[in-house]
């Protein structure tokens, strides 16, 4: 791209005041009058906070990708946007998620950014950087923060899955309240986000497998060198990236999005996954559906043995190959022509991986479980789709007919679910409503609901499990989510009772409810909603605009793109 044609000559080239005063101000930071002299200027989105500990060490990662704007001749800028902390945030992140992808769109487009750099970490961070700038359009490229350090407890590797491990040993009496503490310093012992293969994961293995970041950003520990390599060079890249105009729009295709599918159900990625591709996929223009998942991805095995689905962190993933390693693996099922963000096709890119530690990423010959991908559950139970991970089930629960153990929202769980007197066995179906996008609202990660007391007591590890909410990415078990139509919007979640049967086929894509049509219209007809409704502020808006879980749960307004134009220019 010719220098004249800088998007961010229509502030810094003009001439007369309003030239005069976009330079002034930002001189005020002690920027000599050559840097803005026909360089690109390179916008770095951070989501830098203390209170969203998985991305605290942003403005480390922030130096180094300006270091490499400059070394190519950029001109970075750094720029904030709401960060959303997984851990810290309430009710929960994925409310905010479509907030910060206003935020990260409006910011771009209103700035003299001619490209971007997206620091992403903490799990919604991802998705929502790259939703906001798909509906610019700029060149952009990802840096993710990488994981923590694997955990050590008892001379045992842990990381976040095994919070669930704890919490039950703890409830069961076998963890004391002096060991629950001591796992948890153990856990965290370093920069980075969820050490396992969860949300925070995924995304990262996401964007590099769409092409998005340089190949091996995905693994890199945070508190590796080498992840500040990784964001230098991607400084340097950004600019070339402005130079060729190689915008999201090109690297975005649907075989990228197919990509994307498989690469998930080789590394045993969270169920978030679906949501967040739609969401993007929507932005970008790319028509992708529930429907699709299943076809794309159920050829792939299971060949990251990474918890919660295995055995190994994303540490043990990086030192035997990364993403790379496995996207070798899957050469023959990948579109390998697609472009990626450093100017090479996937299977470039993938050409020189090599695989140093088959326990940890196994050849789709031999693959850790046949078994992988995220399946698409229909029904009478799920009109327009349910979701379940078969890698992180249990495959005895997969064929199964049970009794559903009923409650409204997850204070009525909360309430009744230890009770001695539930009326619950191992053969029930917790049924879980109005924890979907609308119903709590922002639909929480509560799907994997813990199991009644009693029965762990019994011995018993898992359940079926069905609501309209979500599941960590580091959560497990036989576990239905994204039931949709929710419970809030009248689905036939809405009206199921204690008592009925419920039979979950997963091998056959089966969710029904064994109640009779006449008699789901008959307790539609009497059904009344027990969602309240925000009056004023975002998340009344949200309510309002909140599409169901089958369409992404984007706000329906912000689905498309509006370009880089700025639409009136009044100075
Ligand atoms: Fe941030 Fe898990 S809490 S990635």
């Amino acid at each position: 791209m010719e220098e004249t044609m800088l998007r961010s000559r229509g502030w810094f080239g003009r001439s007369g005041k309003d030239g005069f005063i976009y330079r002034a101000w930002m001189k005020n930071q002690g920027i000599p009058a050559e840097d803005f002299d026909g360089k690109p200027v390179i916008g770095i989105c951070n989501t830098w906070s203390e209170l969203t500990p998985c991305n605290a060490h942003f403005r480390e990662l922030a130096d180094a990708v300006r270091r490499g704007v400059l070394e190519a001749g950029g001109f970075p800028v750094e720029f904030p946007v709401m960060s959303l902390g997984e851990t810290l945030i309430k009710p929960t992140a994925m409310l905010y998620r479509n907030l910060v992808s206003m935020d990260v769109e409006e910011s771009i487009r209103a700035n003299p950014v001619d490209g971007v750099v997206l620091l992403c970490g903490c799990d919604k961070t991802t998705p929502a950087l790259v939703m906001g700038a798909c509906s610019v359009n700029l060149p952009s490229i990802v840096v993710s923060g990488g994981p923590m350090l694997t955990g050590r407890f008892k001379g045992k590797s842990i990381g976040t899955s095994d919070v669930w491990r704890f919490n039950e040993a703890y409830r069961k009496g076998e963890l004391s309240q002096e060991e629950f503490i001591e796992a948890e310093a153990s856990m965290c012992r370093s920069q980075g986000h969820c050490a396992v293969m969860g949300t925070a994961s995924t995304m990262a293995c996401m964007v590099e497998s769409l092409g998005l970041s340089l190949p091996g950003n995905a693994a890199i520990p945070a508190a590796d060198s080498r992840r500040k390599v990784m964001a230098r060079l991607s400084g340097r890249r950004i600019v070339d990236m402005v130079r060729e105009d190689l915008k999201l729009s090109d690297v975005l295709t649907r075989e990228a999005f197919e990509n994307a599918i498989m690469a998930n159900a080789a590394i045993g990625g969270s169920t978030n996954f679906v949501l967040h591709l739609l969401a993007i996929a929507g932005r970008i223009g790319v028509d992708l559906k529930l429907d699709d998942f299943d076809p794309i991805s159920s050829r792939i095995p299971l060949v990251a043995n990474l918890q919660p689905s295995g055995a190994y962190f994303m540490e043990d993933m990086y030192y035997a190959g990364g993403l790379p390693a496995v996207m070798k693996e899957l050469t023959g099922f990948l579109h390998a022509g697609c472009i990626t963000v450093n100017g090479k096709t996937v299977g470039q890119n993938a050409e020189k991986a090599e695989c140093y530690n088959r326990d940890v990423i196994a050849t789709v010959e031999k693959p850790f479980n046949p078994q992988s991908g995220i399946w698409i559950l229909k029904g009478n139970l799920c009109e327009h789709g349910a979701v379940i991970k078969p890698s992180a089930a249990t495959p005895a629960l997969m064929q199964h007919r049970g009794k559903a153990v009923v409650f409204e929202d997850i204070e009525d769980y909360k309430a009744r679910v230890d009770l001695p007197d539930l009326d619950v066995d191992e053969n029930s179906i917790l049924v879980l409503k109005n924890v979907g996008p609308k119903g709590y609202p922002g639909m929480p990660e509560v799907g994997n609901m813990s199991l009644p007391k009693k029965l762990l007591q019994k011995g018993v590890t898992d359940m079926v499990r069905i609501s309209d909410g979500r599941m960590s990415g580091t959560g497990f078990g036989t576990v239905v989510l994204h039931v949709s139509p929710e419970a809030a919007e009248g689905g036939a979640l809405a009206v199921v009772r204690d008592g009925d049967y419920i039979t979950l086929d997963v091998p056959n894509r089966v969710l029904r409810l064994e109640v009779s049509d006449e008699e789901l219209e008959a307790r539609r007809k009497a059904w009344q909603t027990r969602v309240s409704y925000a009056d004023r502020g975002y998340v009344h808006l949200y309510q309002q605009h909140v599409e169901q879980a089958h369409l992404g749960a984007d706000l329906d307004f912000l689905k498309g793109s509006s370009g880089s134009s700025v639409v009136r220019d009044s100075h």
